[in-house]
Formats: structure tokens, sequence, C-alpha cells
């Protein structure tokens, strides 16, 4: 979503300004094109060297270099984004009341691009009422600002005021400004990660998928404009996207009831849960105790949920859904979407130990009804996901 924007940071001076090292490798790691300027007292936390380094680009740091004129008002209209980061009490105060004594609020005052504020001080700074007043006066400008986090400050004091962290700026800045409309009006329905099927209070049947494959699919279908809502089974991932609803479930079949109700409203549903294909046939109120050598359980086969979805659907909702096998995996997985009536079908490869449960990488063959086919080669979840949406998109659009 960063490749090939062009990204403006701006440091003031803050203990701070460490993370803005890091943050402007993440941004040249996500492609993007970056450039630096700095307060003066910045210059006293950072090294303008590992910033030119990293950003590939001089910093500029006045508001002339030797005898050349540094050209605020270009800089401010290169950019497609300006980021205060950190943005100090001080520089702040300045931003509010339009001063413009050194380079950056040269910058800042010429700049025609939206500005991200993410501040950083101690907290009895961040709570005094001139500091209030001056973070609502840049709002009231048309700054956009990331609120300061909690935790140990530079003080060594714990509270309000951290500079907030360098991966959730890029998530930010990423949701708020760099959101493609491909799939903009559209409404999606995804699912991940794997159902518990209860036993007793104590125990389930479940499986290892950890909702890597899903969770990305959700947050690439959002960055391309989609409205999504995330069905997912007993998972430790969480999405940094706020636009996207999740609904958490347990069961094979909360996880039906909760698809069946959404549908409706969908244009895609893509079903990525490695949902239980049986289930205990009753639960126990209690916990069952050893007793027996051996112990056998009555399972009773769960609701296929792709399979209902098929059924359903309306010739304008197209349906994605995953085949995991370990034989004649073709013909399986074609037989699959063939018989759920799905559009397409992503068969996991299960052959590759980099891929599939657990692991942060795929090795994936997606299928299209009309018989159009792609190999993706083992490589990182959220490029497989990047991927399958391509190809969705490519076929949908076409039908
Ligand atoms: N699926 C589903 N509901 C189920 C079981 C599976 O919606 N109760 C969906 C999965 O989310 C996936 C597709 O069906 O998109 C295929 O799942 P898979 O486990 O590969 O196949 P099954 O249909 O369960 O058949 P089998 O286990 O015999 O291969």
């Amino acid at each position: 979503m960063l490749q090939g924007k062009k990204i403006l940071i701006g440091i003031s001076g803050s203990i701070a300004a460490y993370k803005s090292i890091l943050l402007v490798r993440l941004l040249i790691k996500a492609g993007a094109e970056v450039k630096v300027v700095m307060t003066p007292s910045a210059r006293e936390f950072v090294s303008p060297l590992v910033l030119s380094t990293l950003s590939k680009n001089n910093v500029v740091l006045g508001l002339a270099e030797a005898d050349e004129w540094a050209n605020h008002v270009m800089l401010g209209r290169w950019a497609d984004l300006m980021i205060m980061a950190p943005l100090s009490c001080n520089t702040l105060a300045k931003m509010a009341h339009g001063l413009c004594d050194n380079i950056l609020l040269a910058v800042y005052l010429s700049a025609t691009c939206p500005v991200v504020a993410v501040p950083a001080m101690d907290e009895d700074m961040w709570h005094h009422p001139a500091t209030r007043q001056n973070i609502t006066q840049i709002a009231a400008y048309g700054n956009h600002i990331i609120a300061v986090g909690k935790g140990e400050l530079a003080s060594g004091l714990f509270g309000e005021g951290r500079m907030a962290e360098p991966e959730d700026i890029i998530t930010y800045i990423t949701e708020h400004f760099f959101r493609t409309e491909e799939l903009k009006g559209k409404k999606v329905l995804v699912t991940a990660g794997p159902t518990h099927e209860a036993i007793d209070p104590v125990r389930f049947i479940g499986n290892h998928s950890s909702g890597k494959m899903g969770f990305a699919l959700a947050e690439e279908l959002y960055l391309r404009g989609a409205s999504v809502v995330l069905v997912t089974g007993p998972s430790h991932l969480q999405t940094a996207y706020q636009g996207i609803t999740i609904q958490s479930v347990v069961s094979a079949q909360d996880m039906y009831d909760a698809c069946l109700d959404r549908f409706p409203d969908c244009d895609l549903a893509i079903m990525s849960a490695a949902v239980a294909d049986y289930r205990p046939e009753s639960v126990a109120d209690q916990k069952i105790k050893k007793q027996n050598d051996h112990w056998s359980l009555n399972l009773v086969k769960t609701k296929d949920i792709l399979k209902q979805l098929g059924a359903l659907k309306k010739p304008h909702q197209f349906l994605a859904g995953f085949a995991l096998e370990t034989q004649d995996e073709r013909a399986n997985a074609q037989g699959k979407m063939q018989s759920k009536n799905a559009d397409i079908i992503v068969l996991n490869s299960l052959n590759d130990h980099n891929a599939g449960f657990g692991v942060d990488s795929n090795t994936v063959t997606l299928f299209h009804k009309s018989g159009a086919e792609e190999y993706l080669s083992n490589r990182p979840k959220k490029q497989v996901a990047s991927a399958i949406v391509s190809f969705i998109i490519k076929h949908w659009y076409a039908q």
C-alpha cells in the first residue's frame, strides 16, 4: 500500500526520536520514498547520518545548507503525507501558534499534504492545560493526531506520554490515507482459525490452525477498500485495523450461525477457517472422570458452511473456499469447488514444510470454475493474501 508514496518525517527534540529511526526503516521497507527534516534540538538526540543513510536522502537541517537555500515550500508540496514524529511539547506549541523559527516549522506551515502529529513528552507536560489546548488547536487546523501511549517514560515515571510505536504509526497511516478504492462499496465475509468442539467443560476437539491466512485476507481486502467482517474461531491473533469488524466464535455451529446471518448482506465470502468436520454428539455438563483403559467418543458431522453458502449464493455473490488435501490434490480441490458451488478454491500444499498451519508462509494453487488456475510458490501469507485477492477481483469482475 505504501509503494511509491512520498513521506516526509519531521523530527523534533525528544528522547523518543530514536523511534523515528525504526519508522524510517519500516517505511523504506514498505516501498515508500522518505525524506527527513529535523529541528536543531532533534540533532542532540539522533544523528542525521543514520537518518540520511536509512532514508537514502539528505536530511534537511536548516533553512540554508552551505550556500544553498533549502526550499521548504517545494518540500512541503513534494510529500503525500507529513508525519511529525516525535512531536515535542515545544514544537507542538509552535505549531499551535503558527511560529516559524526553524526549518521544520517552515516546512510544516507550507505543507499542502495531510499532516499526522505523533506527540511524545512526559506525563505532566502532556496533561498540562496549555498542552491540552495546543493539541485541540492543531486538531482544529485539520492535523491528525496519533494518541500517546502509556508506559515507562524518559523521566523514569510511568504514565501517559509515550510516542506511538513505529508499527502502529504505519498501520494508522495505511488505514487512514492509503486504502485503495478497488473494492469500495463491497461487503466481504471472511472466516479464520480453528473451531473448538466441546467434550465437557474443560476439554475440546480442535486443530492447529492459527488463523494467520484468514486475518491476512481480511486485512488485504480492507486495505483495498472493502468493508470486512471477520468471523474467527479461537485464535490469539488480533488485527490492528480498527475498521475490520471481528466476530469471535468457538464451535463449528457458532461459525455456521454467524456466517448464515451475515452472508445475505455480503458480496464476497472467503471461507478460510479450518472448521471441524465432526463434533461430540453430546457435551457433558461436568468434567468426565477417568475410568476405563479405553474411552470412545460418539461424533456427529458438523454442518458444512461453505456448502451451505454455495447453495444460497445469489448471482451477484462470489464465493471462495480452501482445500487441504494430501492425495489427488488437484482433482479433490476441483471436486470441492464443484460440489460446494464455490467460484474459486485455494489448494493448500501440505508437501511443503514452509506452508500451512502455524507458519508465516504458504504455497497454494488457485482454481477458478472457468478452468483458470495460478500456482503461487512459497511466500509470506500477506503476499499470498494479496495474490488471492487479485485473482478474485480478476475473475469476479470478468464474470
Ligand atoms: N468447510 C466449511 N465447513 C465445514 C468444513 C469445511 O465451511 N464444516 C470449508 C472450509 O472452510 C474450506 C472448505 O470447506 O473452505 C474445504 O475444507 P476441507 O477441510 O479441505 O474439506 P472438507 O470439506 O472438510 O472435506 P475433507 O475433510 O473430506 O477433505
